[in-house]
């Protein structure tokens, strides 16, 4: 697998929630590669929280922090990278995605909404009727997220581990053959 993949990042995309964060670490893990959070680098760069830089900056602030992080982030190889849930939005950024191989990680909303309902880090949830929200970010996303090269499916239940496992099971699969490098196909 690690010959296979011959140093390409993965960057997994995906709603609040999904579980890119556990899942990238345990993926990292095992391919040897090393891990990035784009909210955790944003947040050492400003020293702020995420919540922090919505409310004093506003969204449009943190849209560029999280374009400069990943377009930073690309230059390097044998990384696992999960990404905020709204990376997908700007098209420049998947510029610097499809350098990489990109994963969906894809998991029902009403599972979002339980891991979720008691979270306080998630400015764009902060609202009245958060199932609502969370239903409508994802219809508005629904088809950016759709561009991934791999599009993973979670089952309700299923574990970080076995999420892993299926993510690197999945990833040849979308991967040319070794004659063209590890590009993605
Ligand atoms: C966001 C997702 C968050 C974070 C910010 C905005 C989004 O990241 O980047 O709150 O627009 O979906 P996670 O997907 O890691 O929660």
């Amino acid at each position: 697998m690690n010959n296979l993949i011959k140093g390409l990042n993965l960057y997994l995309i995906g709603m609040m929630g999904s579980g890119k964060s556990t899942v990238g670490k345990l993926i990292a893990q095992q391919l040897g590669y090393r891990f990035f959070d784009t909210d955790d680098l944003i947040s050492q760069i400003t020293g702020k929280s995420i919540n922090e830089i919505f409310a004093t900056s506003g969204e449009a602030e943190f849209r560029d922090l999280e374009t400069q992080v990943i377009s930073e982030l690309c230059a390097y190889k044998n990384l696992v990278v999960a990404t905020g849930g709204g990376i997908i939005i700007r098209k420049q950024n998947w510029s610097y995605l499809q350098h990489g191989v990109v994963v969906w990680l894809d998991v029902p909303v009403e599972q979002l909404y339980n891991r979720l309902k008691e979270d306080t880090t998630r400015p764009l949830l902060r609202d009245p009727d958060p199932l609502g929200k969370l239903k409508s970010i994802l219809s508005d996303r629904q088809k950016m997220y759709q561009q991934a090269d791999l599009h993973i499916k979670v089952a309700t239940e299923e574990s970080p581990d076995a999420l892993a496992t299926r993510v690197l099971q999945e990833i040849p699969k979308v991967l040319k053959p070794e004659s063209s490098n590890g590009q993605v196909s």
